[in-house]
C-alpha cells in the first residue's frame, strides 16, 4: 500500500457540504462505559478508527460482547467487576496509539485482582503514564512501574475513594480517576483543572451520582461508588477535531465556503473556533441543539483574507489542545505576530507537537521562536511556496500528516507527505472527504 501522498497543486475554490466521522473522545468513552453495563448498549455513528477498534478489543478481553454492524455497534458488558472473566492466563490489553484508551482503561482495572499488562505502539510507549498510575496508586493499585508502557497493574477487591488534585488539565487523567471512583467505596473528590467534560455529562446522563462545582480555572467533582451502570444508547456526533483541518482549509482558500453537519460543539472543545474568530475568521454555528447534555451544531465557514496575529489567551488552551497544529498554519498566513504560551502539554501528545510545529514552520520559511512551552509565529499574509517539501514523522502522528496536507493545499509547493496510514487512528475517511471537497 502507498505510504505517502504527493501534492503539487493548491486546492481550487470550493463550496461544499460535508459530514465528518464520529467524535473520538465520545466513541472511546461509549465503549468503556458500555462495557460496565450488563445490558445491551447501542451506538450509532461510532467512529470506526484504529483507536476505537483497540478500545473494542480491550473490552472484549475484559469480558464484554461486541457486535459491529454497518451503522451501529452493540456492546453487552460484563458489569462493574471482573467476576465472569474466563481467561485464566495473564491478560494483555493493547491500547495501540491511543493515549485516551491506554490511560482511562487503567481506571477500569482498579478492582481487578488479576494482574493485567497494558501495552501500546511506539508512540504510546513514549508517553507519560505517571499522571494516571500515581492517582490509581492512591486508590490502592499496584504497578511494576509508573511512567512508561508496558506497565503491569494489579487492582484490589475493595478500593476506597480518594481526594485528588489534577493540575495538568488532562481529561484523560480526570476520566481515569472518575472511572476508578465509581468502583470504589465512599466518595472520591477531584479538584480538576478545566478540561473536556464528556465523562461528566455521560455520568449525569447515566444517573451516576456526581456533583460538580465549577470555578474559573478548576472544577470540584465528587463521585460516589455505585453497584451497577445502566446501558448507554448514543448517537455520536461528528468530531470537531476532525473538522479542524477542513475549517482551516476553507479559511485559507480564496472564495470558498463549507458547511459541516452535526458536530459536537461542547464548549470544552471549541477553543479552535474562539481562537480563529479572534484572528478574524468567518465561522458560524447553525442549527444548534442539545443531545444528552452535549451541544451539537452545523458549522459554516467562509474563506477569510485579512487574518491577523493574536496573543492567544491561555484559558483557550485546553479546549483547543488537539487543534494547535492547524491553528499555527493560520498564524503563519496572518498579518503580524501570534503568540501561544503555556503549551508544554503539546509535547506530550502522539508526537512532540510543539517541536513538530516549529519544524514545519521552518520548512515553510516562517520565522518562529519556539521554547518548551510556547511558540511565537511571525505571520506572512503573502505566504506562497515554490519549493519541494518532504514531511516524514517517525512517530506517525495523524495530526502532523493532516496538518501537512492542509499546508500543501493552501500554501503551494511540491510536497511529499509520508505516513499516510496514520489517519486510520482518528479519521480514516480524511482523504475521501478531501476528494469530495476537491471534486
Ligand atoms: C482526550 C483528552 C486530551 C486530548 C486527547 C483526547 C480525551 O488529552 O488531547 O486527544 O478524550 O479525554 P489530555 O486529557 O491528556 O489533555
Amino acid at each position: 500500500m502507498k505510504k505517502f501522498i504527493r501534492i503539487n497543486k493548491k486546492i481550487k475554490s470550493f463550496s461544499k457540504k460535508i459530514n465528518v466521522e464520529g467524535d473520538k473522545s465520545l466513541s472511546i468513552r461509549w465503549v468503556i462505559l458500555s462495557s460496565l453495563s450488563k445490558k445491551k448498549s447501542i451506538a450509532y455513528n461510532l467512529l470506526k478508527s484504529e483507536d476505537v477498534f483497540s478500545a473494542l478489543d480491550c473490552v472484549k478481553i475484559l469480558g464484554s460482547k461486541v457486535k459491529i454492524y454497518k451503522n451501529k455497534c452493540e456492546i453487552t458488558g460484563n458489569g462493574l467487576n471482573f467476576k465472569n472473566l474466563k481467561n485464566k492466563r495473564k491478560l494483555i490489553l493493547d491500547a495501540g496509539n491511543s493515549g485516551t484508551l491506554g490511560r482511562i482503561i487503567l481506571g477500569l482495572l482498579i478492582n481487578s485482582k488479576r494482574k493485567i499488562k497494558l501495552i501500546g505502539d511506539k508512540s504510546l510507549s513514549k508517553r507519560d503514564f505517571s499522571r494516571v498510575t500515581l492517582p490509581l496508586k492512591k486508590f490502592g493499585a499496584r504497578f511494576n512501574k509508573y511512567k512508561k508502557l508496558p506497565i503491569e497493574m494489579e487492582g484490589l477487591e475493595n478500593p476506597k475513594g480518594i481526594n485528588y488534585l489534577e493540575k495538568k488539565g488532562s481529561a484523560q487523567c480526570k476520566t481515569t480517576i472518575m472511572l476508578a471512583a465509581i468502583k470504589s467505596k465512599g466518595i472520591t473528590k477531584i479538584k480538576a483543572k478545566k478540561s473536556r467534560d464528556h465523562t461528566e455529562l455521560l455520568f449525569k446522563h447515566l444517573n451516576i451520582p456526581i456533583k460538580i462545582k465549577k470555578f474559573r480555572n478548576y472544577d470540584h467533582i465528587s463521585i460516589s461508588g455505585i453497584k451497577e451502570v445502566k446501558p448507554l444508547n448514543y448517537k455520536i456526533p461528528g468530531d470537531i477535531s476532525s473538522c479542524a483541518f477542513f475549517i482551516v482549509l476553507t479559511l485559507l482558500t480564496k472564495n470558498s465556503q463549507l458547511l459541516i453537519k452535526n458536530i459536537n460543539i461542547n464548549p470544552s472543545r471549541t477553543g479552535i473556533i474562539k481562537i480563529l474568530k479572534m484572528m478574524g475568521a468567518k465561522i458560524k454555528f447553525q442549527n444548534q441543539k442539545t443531545y444528552k447534555g452535549e451541544k451539537i451544531s452545523d458549522i459554516f465557514i467562509k474563506s477569510t483574507t485579512n487574518l491577523k496575529g493574536i496573543n492567544c489567551p491561555v484559558n483557550y488552551n485546553s479546549s483547543a489542545i488537539d487543534e494547535f497544529l492547524v491553528i499555527f498554519l493560520v498564524a503563519a498566513k496572518s498579518k503580524g505576530i501570534s503568540y501561544f504560551k503555556n503549551l508544554s502539554e503539546l509535547n506530550q501528545k502522539e508526537s512532540p507537537r510543539l517541536i513538530w510545529a516549529s519544524k514545519i514552520l521552518n520548512l515553510l520559511g516562517i520565522k518562529n521562536v519556539t521554547t518548551k512551552s510556547s511558540i511565537k509565529i511571525y505571520g506572512n499574509p503573502n505566504l506562497n511556496l515554490n519549493k519541494k517539501i518532504i514531511v516524514k514523522n517517525f512517530l506517525k502522528d495523524h495530526r502532523v500528516f493532516m496538518m501537512s496536507v492542509v499546508a500543501a493545499l493552501t500554501f503551494g509547493g511540491e510536497w511529499k507527505i509520508h505516513d499516510y496510514d496514520s489517519v486510520k487512528t482518528s479519521f480514516p475517511k480524511f482523504l475521501k472527504i478531501l476528494k469530495k471537497i476537491k471534486a
